[in-house]
């Protein structure tokens, strides 16, 4: 169980910005605080080392595939990934202070709207260290409301063998259809304001 400090995490959006977002506390499971605020492009070292720590299958649950550490720490790669555009897309990562002063990213959620659909499809990695901690529960919460803000269908896709994130989605009410052709479960939570059922207005 995850503990919000804090007040409400939603901000007003400025002009052009579908997804918004304002930085949040968390207390993780074994009293470590964590703060969750928007990527930014000084994150890029930090997902480096967030990278480095990730285990193999972690990268192919998250990838479909084993990206090698040098192409996802590629710089152009992350430079364009720590720069979101919120007229699209919104990445969040759970930010922990260490006692040496330093940030450590233990997780990235990431939300992409879909061009031309009210739809946005997310993605979720929490480093393995602390992977069973709650905290992607909390995180895709959090997508789930900044979702429910912007009015979109938010999509997912997962590997039949990663049953944890099968888990979180369906603690979260999220509907999962398996695609034999593909290989592959879709997860999908309708929020926008017509298709709203129970299971999707979970607490956030
Ligand atoms: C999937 C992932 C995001 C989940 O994050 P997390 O912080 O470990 O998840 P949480 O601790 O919030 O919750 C995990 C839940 O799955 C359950 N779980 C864990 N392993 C499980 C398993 N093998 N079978 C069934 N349930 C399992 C836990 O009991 C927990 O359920 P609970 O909240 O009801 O107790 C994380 O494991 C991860 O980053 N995995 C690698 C990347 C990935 O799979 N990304 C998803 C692709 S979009």
């Amino acid at each position: 169980m995850i503990t919000p400090r804090g007040s409400t995490s939603l901000v007003r959006p400025t002009s052009g910005q579908l997804f918004y977002f304002r930085p949040t506390k968390l207390t993780l499971c074994d009293g470590t605080h964590v703060t969750i605020r928007s990527i930014t492009p000084e994150d890029e070292s930090r997902m480096i080392d967030f990278h480095q720590a990730l285990s193999q299958q972690s990268v192919h649950f998250r990838y479909f595939a084993m990206l090698s550490l040098g192409f996802r720490t590629r710089h152009e790669r992350l430079a364009a990934l720590c720069a979101t555009d919120r007229a699209r897309e919104i990445a969040l990562v759970a930010d922990q202070k260490r006692s040496d002063g330093e940030h450590e990213i233990l997780g990235v959620a990431r939300l992409i709207k879909t061009p031309g659909l009210d739809e946005a499809e997310f993605a979720l990695l929490v480093t393995d260290r602390r992977q069973g901690d709650g905290l992607g529960t909390a995180l895709l919460k959090l997508l789930v409301a900044i979702g429910r803000k912007a009015q979109v269908r938010i999509v997912g896709h997962v590997l039949p063998d990663n049953a944890a994130m099968l888990h979180v989605c369906r603690n979260l009410g999220f509907t999962l259809h398996f695609h034999p052709a593909e290989g592959e479960w879709a997860v999908e939570l309708d929020l926008r304001p017509e298709h709203l059922t129970r299971g999707s207005q979970a607490p956030v």
